[in-house]
């Protein structure tokens, strides 16, 4: 089915070390339907890293088949059917804010006029309109990540794939860019496939969050959320977020956790 922004079926990644072996990741089954949030959730060192690198064909997988928007993940890294985004966010020091989110449409050979009317409506999505003549390190950590964010949405991706992108930031500079990354999905329409250890944060920016444990690395459970369209400061407060917290977290424990009015 071509509607599946990714699309992978029994794939597994070893990776050959001096000491032998490394299996990162094995029999892998995932479909992220088109404009779906789904997180991938797990301890340190479960191939969460490297799932994503996978799908964004940075390393070829060993076993299985991987398809972006039905097509193999290479042909949808030249036709930049995807954007990434890192934990760090990568920008270059010696250009603009503006530069640096219209680098992909340069590296596409898109033309200045059309470049720089995409960056301004770019700038406007994050929030970034005033600093476009800025350069990074006039930039707080956040607005960093949003010029990373705003570039990586440059080419009008259908998929964002973004590992750990909000990992080195304050908690309220953290949980304001999780909301604003909702509601840029949303405008976008594009669907994301978020790498992350916390459960709070898989919790609040998914439809699905999908728990990986590691040795071999794999997935072991896919929780839906079933949370309201509006991921604001309310929901973080509601019971039906700390229901789904508790249920991500029971899955990575792998057990139950008994809860005091079960008793
Ligand atoms: N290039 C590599 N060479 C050898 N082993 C690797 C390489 N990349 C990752 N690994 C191993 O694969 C496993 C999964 O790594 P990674 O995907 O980075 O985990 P995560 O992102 O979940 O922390 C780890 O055991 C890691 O040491
Ligand atoms: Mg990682």
């Amino acid at each position: 089915m071509t509607d599946l922004a990714v699309h992978a079926s029994g794939v597994g990644k070893v990776f050959p070390t001096n000491t032998g072996e490394v299996v990162a990741l094995t029999d892998v089954e995932l479909e992220v339907a088109a404009g779906e949030f789904v997180s991938l959730i797990g301890p340190s060192g479960c191939g969460k890293s490297t799932l994503l690198r996978l799908i964004a064909d940075l390393d070829p997988a060993t076993t299985g088949t991987l398809e972006i928007f039905g097509k193999p993940a290479k042909r949808a890294r030249i036709d930049q059917d995807y954007g990434i985004a890192f934990q760090q966010a990568g920008l270059l020091p010696w250009r603009t804010v503006a530069a640096n989110i219209g680098l992909p449409l340069e590296l596409h050979g898109t033309g200045k006029a059309a470049r720089t009317a995409r960056v301004a409506e770019l700038a406007e999505l994050v929030g970034l309109t005033d600093f476009i003549d800025r350069y990074p390190d006039q930039l707080s950590g956040g607005m960093q990540q949003r010029v990373a964010i705003a570039r990586a949405l440059a080419a009008r991706p259908r998929l964002l794939l973004m590992d750990e992108p909000f990992g080195a930031l304050d908690e309220m500079t953290r949980e304001y860019l999780q909301s604003e990354l909702t509601r840029i999905a949303a405008e976008t329409g594009a669907a994301v496939v978020f790498v992350t250890h916390s459960i709070p944060e898989a919790v609040f920016l998914s439809d699905r969050v999908v728990v990986m444990s590691p040795r071999p690395g794999r997935i072991t459970d896919v929780i839906v959320t079933g949370l309201p369209d509006a991921r604001d400061d309310a929901l973080r407060e509601s019971p039906e977020y700390f229901d789904r917290v508790t249920a991500v977290r029971e899955a990575l424990h792998g057990t139950r956790i008994e809860r005091a009015n079960e008793r």
